[in-house]
């Protein structure tokens, strides 16, 4: 490879294809950007089938679809046999709206190993009320649909303070739609969820009641459901070991080609990020100043260069650090050893608002 390699960075392990911003639902909680990508940026099929086949080439292993809702895109099949092909497992991740038997057929036909659905919470009044339209009863069609294909189900929750005290009528219904995995993820403020913190906090009571739930359902259902639980890392003492390290295992397209460390690293706006449109993903991945900005610990400050965590958590979030500092170098303000933890202490202490801003529809 005749590629520059500075930080001796290892190839990549899984890219994330946003394949669009567009989604019927409009989930206060969302990743996505605030600024939201319309169709006209979207990256057309050739150019994705050439950055999934790149990808491959640099190492990618496993590719997850998503967005957006990426059932709005018509090339879908399309991607994915061309991504199974080249011998990368697929997921999609999806709300499971849009999702047909033909539809389903046609994916799982195209090389489809794994379906990742949504929920967003025990009931349709709650879960519509979040998502901001009719799209409960929608789960347990798509549920069952994949369920028929024989396709490893994982279900995925964003846990937050309207959801929360539902956690044990979640499992249950995770259960009864024959889930083989459950992801119950605290929120993690990015984008639109962001830009709802103050909503969607947990209480203290709440974070504190859900500890038994997870704990009773991971020993009643070990062997049957995988249960993996995502805790609130404001309260905690240490932060959460982001993407593994920056620019250490995985990749994110977003649908305008734009090539990020992690899905929310758009955020961070001193960063030089690149697309995939200009530049081969190889000298993205190994040589941009992107990618090379946080690898390895000379970034770091004293705080965690001296620290013996700093191999386990690598110093947290860059992004979390550039949101609430201004500084993506900073070590992440969730650490108690942080200069900036006061910055979090204030944010936990803030009297709760209510009244989400609804993500808006993109193009
Ligand atoms: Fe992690 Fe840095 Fe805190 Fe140490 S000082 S625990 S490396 S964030
Ligand atoms: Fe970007 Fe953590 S979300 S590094």
């Amino acid at each position: 490879m005749d590629v520059t390699n500075p930080k001796n960075a290892v190839p990549p392990l899984s890219l994330t294809a946003e394949l669009t911003h567009r989604c019927p639902l409009h989930c206060p909680y969302c990743s996505n950007p605030l600024e939201l990508l319309g169709r006209d940026s979207e990256l057309d099929t050739a150019a994705w089938r050439d950055i999934l086949t790149q990808a491959r080439e640099i190492g990618v292993l496993q590719v997850h679809f998503s967005g957006g809702e990426p059932l709005g895109r018509r090339d879908l099949a399309e991607l994915i046999e061309h991504t199974a092909g080249l011998g990368a497992y697929v997921n999609l991740v999806t709300s499971g709206l849009g999702l047909t038997e033909a539809r389903l057929q046609r994916l799982v036909g195209a090389g489809l190993n794994h379906v990742q659905l949504s929920v967003q919470g025990a009931d349709a009044a709650t879960a519509d009320r979040i998502a901001g339209t009719r799209a409960h009863h929608h789960k347990t069609i798509a549920a069952d649909l994949v369920r028929r294909t024989g396709l490893p189900l994982s279900v995925n929750v964003v846990l937050h303070r309207e959801n929360h005290d539902q956690l044990a009528e979640i499992i249950a219904f995770a259960e009864e739609l024959g889930a083989d995995r459950l992801e119950l993820a605290n929120t993690q403020y990015y984008g639109w969820a962001l830009r709802n913190r103050s909503q969607l906090m947990p209480t203290a009571e709440q974070l504190a009641s859900a500890e038994p739930i997870v704990q009773d359902a991971l020993v009643r259902l070990k062997g049957k459901m995988q249960i993996v639980y995502v805790i609130a890392d404001y309260p905690e003492k240490y932060p959460k070991p982001c993407t593994y390290g920056w620019g250490a295992r995985q990749i994110t397209i977003a649908p305008d080609g734009t090539v990020l460390p992690c899905p929310a690293a758009g955020a961070i706006t001193t960063l030089q990020l690149e697309n995939a449109r200009e530049r081969s993903l190889a000298e993205i991945w190994y040589d941009s100043s992107a990618f090379n900005a946080y690898r390895g610990d000379d970034w770091m400050s004293d705080t965690c260069r001296t620290c013996d965590r700093r191999e386990l958590d690598f110093g947290g979030c860059r992004c979390q650090a550039f949101l609430l500092t201004g500084d993506a170098a900073a070590t992440d303000p969730v650490c108690h050893k942080s200069p900036d933890r006061g910055v979090v202490d204030l944010i936990l202490a803030e009297p709760r608002r209510t009244g989400f801003v609804m993500r808006s529809p993109s193009r």
